[in-house]
Parts: structure tokens; C-alpha cells; sequence
């Protein structure tokens, strides 16, 4: 019982290390979570800093969630451990010790775990989400797009209750991070992709 959660504890510290903090302080100098939306994630780095950083951010928050399940499947055979090893890495993108829990949305990570833990599902959520993206240009509602669908087509793919389970509670996590934007999106005010506000120079 003490590796897998050794695992879970290194999950937590290993999505604590907030990139789009880290590169944007590297970068300018600033803390992008004064600038934009506030928030410390990929839409936001490429608000702010553009296309070349936020394609980084997003590549590496996405890898935290990856490597935080093959860790789980490294320690147990047991199902559950990957998914709360994922969901660790998530609260510590959302909540990150090392940057007095002001974090992220959590989605780029959030991607990077539902992929490895059950690809096809996530990879059809991701495909609707991004249509819906191009299509509306709210990069948030594809957010929510893609975590609400990936629980839905892994129960109908037959996936084990632990991965249903696990996202699910994603899910939660997304709408709960996301609910500045979900009143925005209701209200009409939400930023779309590409009208570019709190860009620094
Ligand atoms: O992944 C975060 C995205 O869904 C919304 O980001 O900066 O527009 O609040 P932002």
C-alpha cells in the first residue's frame, strides 16, 4: 500500500510544477496570473504570450497527466491507482503547492490522463470538442465538452467503473474551475479564441 501512495503524493508535486508560470516568469517576467484571464494554463499563455509558449505549456501539462498514470500503472496492477494517481496530478495543476494553490484549469493535464487511461473515448470527446471550438471559438466550452463526453463514451465503450468513475469526478473538477467562464459563456462575455485581450508586449 506505501508505492501507491508514494505515487500518488509524487502525482500531487509532479502537477504542482505550473509551466505557464514558469515560462511566462521566464519569458517576460511577469506572473500570468495577473494578465488575461488570470488563469495559469495554455489558453491563457497564448492570450498573453502568443502561439510559440502555449503550444509548450500545453505539451507539457499534457505530459504531466501522462506520466502521472504510467507512475500508477508502474506501482499496482489494481485499476484504481493510474485514475487517482491522474486525478492527483490534476488537483496539483488546479492547486499547486509550489505556487500557493493558485494553478490552473486543470484541462491540458486532464487530457493527458483520459487519454492514457482510455484513449478512444477521449480521443472522440476530444474530436466533438474541438469542432465545437472551431465552430464557436470558446476554447472553455470545448473544455467542458470534452470532459463531460469522455465519461459518457467510456461507460458506452465498456470501460472498467474506476475510469468512469475517475472522470466523472474530472468533470466535476472542469465545471467547478471553469465557473467563471460558465457564467460568461450564459451571459454572452466569454473570450473567444483569437480576439487576443491581456496580450503583454
Ligand atoms: O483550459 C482552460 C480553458 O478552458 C479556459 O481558459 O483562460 O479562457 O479561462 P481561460
Amino acid at each position: 500500500m506505501t508505492l501507491p501512495i508514494i505515487a500518488i503524493v509524487c502525482s500531487y508535486l509532479l502537477g504542482s510544477v505550473s509551466f505557464s508560470v514558469l515560462i511566462a516568469k521566464w519569458l517576460k517576467g511577469i506572473d500570468i496570473r495577473h494578465h488575461g484571464s488570470g488563469n495559469a494554463g495554455a489558453t491563457n499563455t497564448l492570450r498573453v504570450l502568443g502561439k510559440g509558449p502555449a503550444i509548450g505549456v500545453l505539451l507539457l501539462d499534457t505530459l504531466k497527466g501522462i506520466v502521472a498514470v504510467v507512475i500508477g500503472r508502474l506501482v499496482a496492477d489494481a485499476d484504481w491507482v493510474p485514475v487517482v494517481c491522474g486525478i492527483a496530478a490534476i488537483a496539483g495543476h488546479n492547486w499547486p503547492i509550489f505556487f500557493r494553490f493558485r494553478g490552473g484549469k486543470g484541462i491540458a493535464t486532464t487530457i493527458g490522463v483520459l487519454a492514457m487511461l482510455s484513449f478512444i473515448p477521449a480521443l472522440i470527446a476530444g474530436i466533438i470538442a474541438i469542432l465545437a471550438i472551431v465552430w464557436k471559438r470558446y476554447v472553455s466550452l470545448g473544455s467542458l465538452i470534452f470532459t463531460g463526453l469522455t465519461p459518457i463514451f467510456m461507460w458506452i465503450y465498456g470501460d472498467h467503473l474506476s475510469n468512469i468513475l475517475g472522470s466523472a469526478l474530472l468533470f466535476v473538477f472542469a465545471v467547478y474551475r471553469h465557473r467563471t467562464n460558465i457564467k460568461k459563456l450564459v451571459q454572452g462575455t466569454e473570450n473567444r479564441l483569437g480576439s487576443n485581450k491581456g496580450g503583454v508586449s
